[in-house]
């Protein structure tokens, strides 16, 4: 089965697509794509079985989302906490999940015409070896394209990855790049595995179990969450479209409250940069009381200066997470 399935909506489908379009859309949708095991039990089949149906599901749930106009869709495919099944399911989903990026990359014609980018977010230096060489070069494959963007969390957790970026601005602060007066909720967002995302509007789990189990639990603080009993590889595009309504019901009360946070952080930035400059200045000064003008000034300075420090922070990151994957890619460390 392909990462991306072929094929139109029925009639029924396209209609209740488009009435659904008439409203208000999510951009990007997260599925804790949960039940394989519940699946496989009920239908009598091994439990294997159950997660490449599940995996199959997902190849389906992206070209319902690219018929909605959602071009950003992050699933939970493992967790860290997930290591801890048995050694037999855990090399099963190893397997198939090295099965799968080998044949991401025989699918590249395909995911070029549909400008499908995939990212990889987690610790892959949990994963063995050859799956992280295999992960590495299916996203370097498809890195360039931009329509739509399907972010894969595996061996993810997502305290894992708040300490992981709070280890990242320590390490930034060592190096001299960022000063500790610089780390900031901004700057911890964009030191995230998700940086290059927009927070999910929607986050979908299935198979009746009401918890987050760790994950983008910063990401979704004011997004619509949905939780329905169905299994997922049950899950089907009315399971979908029901999600979405209930996304529109609540529109209005989650913009208001991602328009309060969004204002929020504005204020919370500049009161952090007014208070460190207010310090400099007792340093600098000469005991003479500066007018507005200076002060405005400075502050404004102090903007640009902190600004440019993180630029050059986040791109010394960027090029850090880039050379892991370079590492892994090339000749010399194919076994
Ligand atoms: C989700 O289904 C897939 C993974 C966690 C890999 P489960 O394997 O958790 O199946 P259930 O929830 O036990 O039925
Ligand atoms: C969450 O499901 C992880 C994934 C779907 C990959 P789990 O089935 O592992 O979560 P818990 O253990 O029920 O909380
Ligand atoms: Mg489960």
């Amino acid at each position: 089965m392909s990462w991306i399935r072929e094929g139109e909506l029925s009639l029924l489908e396209r209609l209740s697509a488009n009435i659904l379009k008439a409203g208000p859309m999510p951009k990007h949708v997260a599925f804790i794509m949960d039940g394989n095991r519940r699946y496989a039990q009920k239908k009598h089949v091994e439990r294997q079985e159950g997660h490449t149906q599940g995996f199959d599901k997902l190849a389906e749930t992206l070209r319902w989302c690219l018929n909605l106009d959602i071009h950003e869709v992050t699933v939970y495919a493992f967790s860290i906490e997930n290591f801890k099944r048995s050694k037999e399911e855990v090399d099963g989903l190893m397997e198939l999940a090295k099965e799968k990026f080998l044949r991401l990359l025989d699918e590249q014609e395909n995911l070029e015409k549909h400008g499908v980018c995939i990212r990889v977010l987690g610790d892959l230096t949990l994963l063995p070896i050859d799956l992280q060489r295999v992960i590495a070069k299916a996203v370097m494959a498809t890195r360039s394209h931009n329509k739509c963007f399907l972010n894969v969390c595996f061996a993810y957790t997502s305290r894992h990855e708040i300490a992981n970026a709070v280890k990242e601005m320590a390490w930034g602060v060592e190096q001299g790049l960022i000063k500790s007066g610089d780390v900031s909720e901004a700057l911890l967002n964009q030191c995230l595995y998700t940086s290059s995302s927009p927070n999910p509007d929607l986050l979908i789990r299935t198979s009746g179990e009401v918890r987050l189990s760790d994950f983008l639990l910063w990401q979704t603080s004011h997004s619509c969450l949905v939780f329905q009993s169905v299994l997922w590889p049950e899950y089907s595009f009315w399971n979908l479209c029901e999600a979405i309504l209930q996304y529109q019901q609540n529109y209005r009360s989650l913009q208001k409250a991602q328009d309060i946070h969004r204002e929020g952080q504005k204020v919370q930035q500049l009161e952090a940069d007014r208070s460190h400059v207010s310090d400099l200045l007792q340093h600098r000064g000469n005991g003479k009381p500066m007018d507005a003008r200076a002060r405005q000034t400075a502050l404004i300075n102090y903007a640009e200066n902190r600004e440019e420090r993180v630029q050059r922070f986040l791109g010394a990151l960027q090029h850090k997470r880039d050379t892991f994957f370079e590492h892994l890619t090339s000749p010399t460390a194919v076994a």
